[in-house]
């Protein structure tokens, strides 16, 4: 029997209410899988401007909450609550007109919103008013990134003797060491919590007050979302200088791979694609690329391999390298299509080379759902050439759609692809290790090359890939039981034993 637990997430985005990247697919999934294993999962994030109450069903909850903010007083805010499709998760939002009322939700065009330093801290310090509101007291608080990382230092100081929240734990994932909430040091009047934790051991990080390190100094046990992260973070290389802290913190750090949503990324049933495939059954694959080279205006060559990209167009991506490589690639016989937005530059980049290459590259600058799932299907590669990539989510689509990754070898990407062996014939992408430009257009050569000149090969990567499954209910239990760690050791082993008897 399940030892039941109440969970509450504190995010920053949740699909389908609203997502920017791969952290609103994973608070979209995740307690919905949790709730299946029957814990009682609930989620709070802000109402922002683009997330419309009535198509989601949102009700407004009664009263007022009452947010404390240091020095900036008391902050006052609604609370909408609507539920997580297909499921009885509870979701709240959070109405603030001058925090959250605009159009996006970090920033606008590349730059960050000025005020995200009050945005977040509101969100986080909110999260635990809300649970006095609603007098609900979790056996945890799983937060997620800088955003909601105060959540844990606020339990272990403001909150510490609280008699509905001082037994409560807390688990931050860590989706993305890059970005961390650095900000002026008098945010820490904000935070309300004491100048003694503007420390080198806590806040403190460069003269700066850093919510992140705050975060992984207090949260009861910490996790990535693939385990080849969890390590690579502990060195200089990918720990954006706090590898030494994450190195302290390394028994508490265990990583789990993200799932996929199979109800949203599977081509037997996949609403948005032109025509449904299966492993037993391809042709409807070749239907989709056909579909897609007509929607990019590439010419309808069913021979030809077709390299997919969708993605945010940032330098974590690899995009600088790809740009740096795109003159070789365009000389492989190959056609290739771009969907994402990111930097400026690179909307003005790939758009040249499209006029450029107008039979071999194409590209949509923007965010469609619709057209990401066009991509996956129709495409034959799909290229991940990350600089680092926490878990990575479109090349789990890719091998669910039998859409070859070629991908780089990090992180989550290392994790879940497998690199083709020719003589074996066993393997689920193509990888390489380098970051540079030649080792990326000597592996599209390759997967090009192999394209021509191994359909055995290629026909058993497909395979291979198609079988593939990363459920969220695997990922699930490992978060369960990481939960049941964390509450042992917030509660100490007896306590926890009589609160959750075996
Ligand atoms: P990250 O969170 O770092 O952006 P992930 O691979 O975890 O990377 O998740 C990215 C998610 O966002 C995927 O679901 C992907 O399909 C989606 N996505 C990224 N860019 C776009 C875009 N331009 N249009 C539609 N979906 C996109
Ligand atoms: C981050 C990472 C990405 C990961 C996603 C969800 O945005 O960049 O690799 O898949 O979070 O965990």
């Amino acid at each position: 029997m399940i030892r039941r637990l109440s969970i509450l997430f504190s995010v920053s985005e949740a699909a389908p209410f609203i997502k920017e990247g791969g952290l609103g697919d994973v608070a979209g999934a995740l307690p919905r899988a949790l709730e299946a294993r029957g814990h009682d999962v609930r989620v709070i994030l802000p109402r922002y401007y683009a997330i419309n109450p009535d198509r989601h069903g949102l009700k407004p909850l009664p009263g007022i909450l009452v947010v404390p903010m240091g020095i900036m007083g008391e902050i006052r805010c609604g609370v909408w609550e609507g539920r997580l499709p297909n499921s009885g998760v509870p979701v709240y939002f959070l109405e603030h007109e001058a925090f959250y009322g605009r159009e996006g939700i970090y920033g606008s065009g590349n730059e960050g919103f000025r005020d995200n330093d009050n945005r977040f801290v509101f969100l986080s310090r909110a999260t635990l008013e809300l649970c006095r509101m609603l007098e609900f007291a979790p056996d945890l608080i799983h937060a997620h990134d800088w955003h909601t990382a105060a959540v844990p230092l606020f339990l272990n100081t403001l909150y510490r003797h609280d008699p509905l929240l001082g037994k409560t734990a807390s688990l931050l994932t860590l989706h993305n060491l890059q970005h961390q909430g650095s900000f002026y040091p008098g945010l820490m009047d904000v935070l309300g919590v004491g100048w003694e934790h503007f420390t080198s051991r806590e806040l403190e990080q460069g003269n700066r007050t850093n919510l992140l390190k705050g975060g992984l100094y207090h949260a009861t046990k910490l996790s990535t979302v693939s385990e080849g992260y969890s390590r690579e973070i502990r060195t200089p290389e990918f720990g954006w200088g706090l590898d030494g802290v994450l190195r302290e913190r390394a028994d508490d750090l265990v990583g789990i791979l993200n799932g996929v949503d199979y109800t949203e990324w599977n081509p037997e049933n996949d609403p948005f694609i032109p025509a449904r495939y299966s492993v037993t059954e391809l042709s409807g694959k070749g239907l989709c690329k056909q579909e897609l080279q007509r929607r990019f205006g590439l010419p309808q060559r069913p021979e030809v391999p077709l390299f997919g990209l969708v993605s945010r167009l940032v330098k974590q991506k690899g995009i600088d390298v790809l740009a740096a490589a795109i003159h070789r690639i365009v000389e492989l016989d190959l056609q290739m299509v771009l969907l994402g937005s990111g930097e400026p530059w690179a909307h003005f980049y790939f758009g040249d080379i499209a006029a450029r290459y107008p039979d071999r590259f194409r590209c949509h600058i923007g965010f469609s759902n619709q057209l990401a799932h066009e991509v996956e299907a129709g495409s034959d590669f799909f290229l991940m050439p990350s600089a680092f990539e926490p878990c990575g989510l479109n090349q789990m689509y890719s091998l669910r759609y039998g859409t070859i990754p070629v991908v780089r070898a990090v992180g989550g990407l290392n994790d879940s692809v497998e690199n083709f062996n020719e003589q074996s014939l066993t393997g689920t992408g193509f990888k390489f290790r380098a970051l540079t430009p030649d080792a990326l257009a000597d592996t599209m050569g390759w997967a090009v090359w192999s394209w021509y000149g191994n359909k055995p090969g290629i026909a058993g990567l497909i395979r291979n890939g198609m079988a593939q499954r990363f459920t969220w209910e695997s990922a699930a239990q490992k978060y369960e039981l990481l939960y049941y760690e964390a509450v042992e050791k917030k509660l100490g082993k007896d306590e926890s034993d009589r609160r959750f008897p075996a």
